[in-house]
């Protein structure tokens, strides 16, 4: 399967997941043990620390990037970096930034650079974070600041990173700071961030009218379970439809009007039997993630209806013996390029993740990355066989 000469193959990865040192991040904050107060919300776990040091080694880990023949990256701003206190801009740390997005570029690199990917300052998370009417105009005026800074060199903006799994972490499951579980805030955090999508993008338009701007949608499939004669119960495809209208749907139609791309970040599928998952025996990741290649495919063709070009934004594993990824990889790249055969416009695929990083309130143990980061020895950036393998993909653009 030969995917187009044009087509983007990279990697992605974030800000505060790598860099190090986010002391004005709300998520550093909550590690610190400062917010919330009470004992409950407290944060237990690996807190972040020097992450990879990518805020020092950036230019190392581009390197690698470039010799797997990556032509594109992804990896993000922290906001709280370049907007310390509300309405005031941290010059050294926009010049920083600017330093980082160049590096890429002068290795030819295309750059998607996301504004924000989870983490917020801590000045707008005191003033309720996305739960406040205020917030998309605090975004917006952040993502203007970006576009007038870098907009010469960002070849993609990404708004927002998966929005609605924010929001679910935060008020539905509160596993995130501020760990409040309220379904109305988890809906309220999500129409807040359509209008801070909305707000952003005609902003960044305003400073560059060419600029090219979407956000990163995790998108679940949901597939049905079915009894032996190949049935799935009424109730089980109300279901089915309920949650496919609300991981797509429900955000994409209202912002489709100020979109110029779609970023997808595919992770899993999940069975379900009337209101529960019931997932069959099948190839997981470390997490228990179930690996199912072809739910890709079907996401992307779902896709099509917006008439959109599509850039796979995030996909991956946690396989610390990197002894699935290659399959993953090579079976979902042809999963893609089935959909492609179909008329999906799908333009080009960043794997996640370049380097192992800091995986949230899970902490450091799941292993994205192509390249490990050994921990013990000086975070040295060691590539593992999938790294080879990849980098051989993204110097022909054939998968077999
Ligand atoms: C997030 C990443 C995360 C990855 C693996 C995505 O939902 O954007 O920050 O590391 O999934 O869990």
């Amino acid at each position: 399967m030969q995917f187009p000469a044009d087509f983007l193959w990279g990697t992605a990865t974030s800000a505060y997941q790598t860099e190090g040192y986010n002391t004005n991040s709300d998520w550093w904050y909550w590690e610190k043990g400062k917010y919330p107060k009470s004992k409950r919300k407290a944060f237990i776990g690996e807190t972040s620390g020097m992450a990879c040091d990518s805020y020092n080694r950036y230019e190392e880990d581009f390197n690698f990037a470039k010799n797997m023949n990556n032509n594109a990256i992804r990896f993000s701003i922290e906001w709280a970096r370049i907007e310390p206190r509300k309405g005031e801009w941290d010059q050294t740390e926009v010049e920083h930034y600017k330093k980082v997005i160049k590096a890429a570029k002068e290795r030819g690199l295309k750059t998607f650079v996301t504004l924000h990917h989870f983490t917020k300052p801590i000045w707008f998370s005191k003033l309720g974070g996305w739960l406040n009417p205020f917030a998309p105009k605090w975004f917006a005026n952040y993502a203007k600041k970006c576009a007038e800074e870098y907009s010469d060199y960002i070849d993609f903006f990404i708004t927002l990173n998966e929005p609605q799994v924010y929001s679910l972490q935060a008020y539905w499951r509160a596993t995130w700071t501020p760990k409040i579980k309220c379904k109305l805030f988890a809906l309220i955090s999500q129409l807040t961030q359509i209008k801070a999508h909305k707000k952003a993008y005609t902003a960044i338009k305003f400073v560059d009218n060419s600029a090219k701007v979407g956000l990163s949608k995790h998108i679940v499939r949901y597939e049905r379970v079915t009894n032996d004669r190949g049935k799935a119960s009424i109730c089980t495809k109300l279901v089915c439809k309920v949650l496919h209208y609300l991981t797509t749907n429900f955000f994409l139609d209202p912002i489709k009007k100020h979109l110029d791309f779609i970023g997808l970040n595919y992770y899993f599928t999940a069975w379900m039997k009337n209101f529960k998952e019931k997932n069959p025996e099948m190839e997981s990741s470390d997490l228990g993630w179930i690996l199912y290649p072809e739910g890709l495919k079907h996401i992307l063709l779902n896709l099509k209806k917006y008439n959109l070009p599509i850039y796979i934004t995030e996909h991956g594993l946690a396989d610390a013996w990197d002894q699935k990824r290659q399959w993953y990889i090579n079976e979902s790249l042809k999963f893609v390029y089935e959909a492609m055969e179909s008329g999906v416009d799908v333009r080009g695929y960043l794997h996640w993740s370049l380097i192992d990083n800091f995986e949230w309130h899970i902490g450091f143990w799941p292993k994205f990355g192509l390249i490990e980061i050994d921990r013990e020895h000086n975070l040295t950036r060691k590539p593992r066989p999938s790294f080879y393998m990849y980098s051989q993909i993204c110097r022909t653009g054939k998968v077999e």
